[in-house]
């Protein structure tokens, strides 16, 4: 049998810290709202020169060199992001000659904040079948090029950052299951405003940028049932209890989100990885640089069973069962 393994992981964040102090200045809003509500302290925030294909370049630099994988041994490359860098080429496309891969197949996922764990999955399957044996696997965004910086009620939770890992094959386990699911009938709870199709002209409301839109206090009440849901799904796929795993790795939406989930699965607190306070929401790029810090000081050590899962707009939601 052939699993998928994780043999490195890697992160970038940008340099520029945005305090929720920063952010009293230039909207009506306080840090206590923000910590009390979401757990937010800081985000990090890209220059203009930087974009999501710098953070995400970097992100899987560090990770092949954790894997200790040459580029050019690399035939899959995945990139989980809503905010790419163009149109077209994608993302994937754009990196794979800088990065030195060969001419594998390179795509970018758009499954917003579960992209992360839907280009996982792709990986893990081609990589199943036969088809692959090391796949870069990347979640990146810049959420700050599409947040409205007047609307308090978002500007507050986005930010900016990329996670990557590469996935080997193995006769070990590895990733014991993945899971993907989507109801776009509630596409209009979280969504962008414009598009390359529907056109742009909803834009003049925050100076030429798209934006996001977001009902987050029902977004907030699905996002804790579905990820229940999925959790369960998970750890019934492979006969294994809450009881059985050593780190949950959510995706950093609100740490009131991150905590309902702890305790569906019966966790200690110091048993799931946090970097909300630190980082805000970062979409696909939350899992794995979740994932990349607790490996690089230590917290997960081989053979850990690690749960991982997210939730997004579409809404898009998913899962990963990975023995470490
Ligand atoms: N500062 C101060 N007050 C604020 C702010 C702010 N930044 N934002 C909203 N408020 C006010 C509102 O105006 C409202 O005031 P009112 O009571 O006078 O009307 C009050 O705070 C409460 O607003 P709610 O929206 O009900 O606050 P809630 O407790 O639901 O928290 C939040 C809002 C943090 C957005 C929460 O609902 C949430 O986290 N939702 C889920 C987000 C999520 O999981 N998204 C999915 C992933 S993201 C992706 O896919 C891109």
């Amino acid at each position: 049998m052939v699993y998928s393994r994780i043999t490195g992981t890697g992160s970038q964040l940008p340099a520029k810290t945005v305090t929720n102090h920063d952010l009293e200045k230039i909207m009506d809003t306080s840090d206590q709202w923000i910590q009390e509500r979401t757990g937010i302290c800081e985000r990090r925030i890209v220059e203009d020169d930087e974009t999501t294909g710098t953070l995400a370049e970097q992100a899987c630099r560090k990770a092949m060199e954790a894997a200790q994988v040459d580029p050019s041994e690399i035939d899959l490359f995945i990139i989980g992001t809503t905010t790419p860098d163009l149109i077209f080429p994608s993302t994937a496309c754009l990196l794979q000659k800088k990065l030195g891969l060969p001419d594998c197949g390179a795509m970018d996922v758009n499954a917003a904040c579960s992209g992360f764990l839907y280009a996982l999955n792709i990986a893990d399957k081609y990589i199943r079948c036969g088809d692959a044996k090391k796949v870069l696997v990347c979640g990146a965004e810049t959420l700050s090029k599409i947040t409205n910086w007047n609307k308090r009620e978002t500007a507050v939770l986005f930010a900016d950052g990329a996670g990557a890992v590469v996935l080997e094959a193995s006769e070990d386990p590895g990733i014991l299951s993945s899971h993907i699911h989507a109801n776009g009938d509630y596409a209009d709870l979280l969504t962008t405003n414009v598009g390359v199709s529907r056109g742009w002209d909803a834009m003049e409301e925050n100076d030429g940028k798209p934006e996001i839109m977001m009902r987050g206090n029902e977004v907030f009440k699905v996002a804790v049932r579905t990820l229940g849901r999925i959790v369960e799904e998970t750890l019934g796929a492979n006969n294994l209890k809450k009881s059985d795993l050593t780190w949950l790795i959510p995706h950093q939406a609100n740490l009131r989100i991150i905590s309902a989930m702890a305790k569906m699965l019966d966790m200690n607190m110091d048993h799931v990885v946090v970097t909300i306070d630190r980082h805000g929401n970062t979409s696909a790029g939350s899992v794995p640089l979740a994932l990349d810090e607790a490996v690089r000081d230590g917290r997960i050590q081989r053979g850990d069973l690690l749960m991982l899962e997210a939730f997004g707009g579409g809404f898009t939601w998913g899962s990963a069962l990975i023995r470490y």
